[in-house]
């Protein structure tokens, strides 16, 4: 088993990223962090190079790891999309990553490349936020219609929506309840993360 954690805050310390270390000695595979907020990813440019070529235009250019990141996406058995709410959307920068799925929507449906293929896999969402978004609603259906792109099915969210007032690097002042509340969440999370019983395609 291979989780991948596509983490999209600007903040290498900040409370998804918190979150996200709190979840990972929970998880019972192996795993890599790639952190969307990089110099080296490139967004997609629609440039359409791929709807004739199974070469992304982008991949050509020797700065952008995109292309390494996708690699990393191939090869996985979970992934997780974690990332601050900004705008009660996925982080800008998450967006951007995403945009380079387009390669395999491309391969699938416009070139029908025969021998394309990318291994099924089970997706995750995981959520930070300052407490304004109430709907959670559109968050989580670009989602699913992001983790469609990489043959993931959606699994389940952990939110976390209250770093406004109880920023998650405070978390040893919390209360025991409230520590207690988020740990339950962050367990009943990893518990599905960690089931194994992926079907192949
Ligand atoms: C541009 C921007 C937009 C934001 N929009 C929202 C929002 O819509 N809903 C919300 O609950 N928090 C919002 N926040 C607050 C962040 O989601 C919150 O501070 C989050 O915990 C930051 O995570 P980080 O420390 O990993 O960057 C926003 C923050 C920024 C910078």
């Amino acid at each position: 088993m291979y989780t991948v954690i596509l983490n999209g805050s600007p903040k290498k310390d900040g409370n998804t990223s918190i979150l996200i270390n709190m979840i990972l000695p929970k998880l019972n595979s192996g795993f890599k962090i790639i952190n969307t907020f990089s110099k080296n990813i490139t967004p997609c440019i629609d440039c359409q190079k791929c709807y004739t070529s199974s070469k992304c235009a982008l991949a050509e250019n020797d700065k952008d790891k995109t292309t390494v990141f996708l690699n990393e996406i191939e090869k996985a058995d979970n992934i997780i999309i974690a990332s601050p709410l900004h705008y009660s959307m996925l982080s800008g920068s998450f967006l951007n990553f995403a945009s380079r799925f387009q390669y395999f929507y491309v391969s699938k449906y416009i070139r029908k490349d025969e021998n394309f293929h990318i291994k099924k896999k089970r997706g995750f969402l995981l959520l930070t936020g300052g407490g304004t978004t109430k709907d959670f609603y559109p968050v989580e259906k670009v989602t699913k219609l992001i983790l469609r792109q990489i043959n993931a099915s959606y699994e389940d969210t952990l939110k976390y929506i209250n770093t406004d007032s109880m920023p998650l690097y405070r978390f040893d002042d919390f209360s025991d309840l409230e520590k207690l509340n988020l740990t339950n969440k962050i367990n009943r999370f990893v518990e599905k993360i960690n089931l194994s019983n992926i079907s192949q395609k």
